[in-house]
């Protein structure tokens, strides 16, 4: 059975860890959103590294519901905040239609058997779709947020974390 696979290093040939180009050091709700970019990618690959089809299943869950609470907390709270900011605009557009790529992946999935290869395809494709949204934010969506929102990028990890699981709760 095919397998979501492992790089010799023994980790996943991606692009996640890449540091961000614009030399900002991410603080407050950043730091908490780049922590969870790395647990919810290391999730999926564990998903996808099993070839018991219940070990699939379990693991697909444990990782869906953290991608879709993180993606939707992240707009109710950080993305949100930059509403009416004309320099945040564009960002806003490119992040919301990567949201819906990855909520439209993601639904594409649960219509899948965790058993068949085509299942192990569409979590590549979604692995793939997070690593490029996961670079995207990293190197230019998140220090443009940063720079915009200056001091309240603390109260908004408290924030954050609170609606991150209110809806991690309604997704069980
Ligand atoms: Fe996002």
């Amino acid at each position: 059975m095919t397998q979501v696979g492992h790089s010799a290093h023994g980790k996943h040939t991606g692009q996640l860890g890449a540091p961000p180009v614009s030399g900002r050091v991410p603080a407050g709700v950043f730091l908490t959103l780049i922590e969870q970019h790395r647990q919810v990618a290391e999730l999926l690959i564990q998903a996808g590294s099993s070839d018991s089809a219940t070990k699939r299943a379990e693991r697909w869950a444990k990782a869906r519901g953290r991608l879709l609470a993180h993606e939707r907390a992240e707009a109710l709270e950080v993305y949100a905040a930059l509403v009416g900011i004309s320099a945040a605009r564009e960002t806003l557009e490119q992040h919301s239609q990567q949201a819906a790529e990855l909520e439209s992946a993601v639904s594409e999935m649960d219509a899948l058997d965790p058993e068949s290869d085509i299942w192990v395809e569409r979590l590549r494709d979604v692995i793939a779709m997070l690593e490029d949204h996961v670079r995207d934010e990293e190197s230019d969506f998140f220090p443009r947020a940063q720079g915009l929102l200056r001091e309240s990028v603390n109260d908004l990890d408290e924030r954050y974390r609170s609606t991150y699981l209110d809806v991690l709760h309604t997704l069980a």
